[in-house]
């Protein structure tokens, strides 16, 4: 699940990245199609992120649950920047402070993720 879960955010940022680049160019067709293909993975990243989130909140060993809870509200919160980025690449809209929020939110992910879980 681990591995479905880092591949699928792994390449979610790739398609995320392209699909801004292709908003940028205005190649509005290619754009639309890399977008919903980025909406899948959230999908995937929402779904192997969740099962393994509801399988440690269950887990009566696991006594302090904060810092996965923390690691799911920042991964969902990831997601919602992403689309929100996308969205306003769309418009022709740029809003440096998303970018900004995307980026601290990004590494506090990172850091969840590998150093106060999973190290
Ligand atoms: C783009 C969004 C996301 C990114 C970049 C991300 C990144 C990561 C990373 C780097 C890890 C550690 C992997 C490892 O230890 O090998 C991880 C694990 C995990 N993530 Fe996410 N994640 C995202 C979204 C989510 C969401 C939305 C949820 C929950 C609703 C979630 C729940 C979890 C859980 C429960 C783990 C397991 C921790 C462990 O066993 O080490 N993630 N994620």
């Amino acid at each position: 699940m681990i591995h479905v879960h880092v591949t699928s955010w792994f390449l979610g940022l790739v398609f995320f990245v392209v699909t801004y680049m292709l908003y940028k160019k205005n190649a509005g067709k290619k754009a639309k199609i890399f977008h919903m293909i980025t909406r899948v993975l959230y999908l995937v990243i929402l779904a192997t992120g969740g099962h393994m989130f509801a399988n440690y909140l269950m887990d009566a060993g696991i006594v302090n649950k904060g810092p996965i809870i923390i690691k799911g509200i920042l991964g969902i919160t990831l997601i919602g920047l992403m689309e929100i980025i996308l969205v306003q690449r769309k418009r022709g809209e740029v809003r440096i402070m998303n970018w900004v929020f995307f980026f601290i939110t990004f590494l506090l992910v990172l850091f969840y993720g590998y150093v106060v879980i999973g190290g």
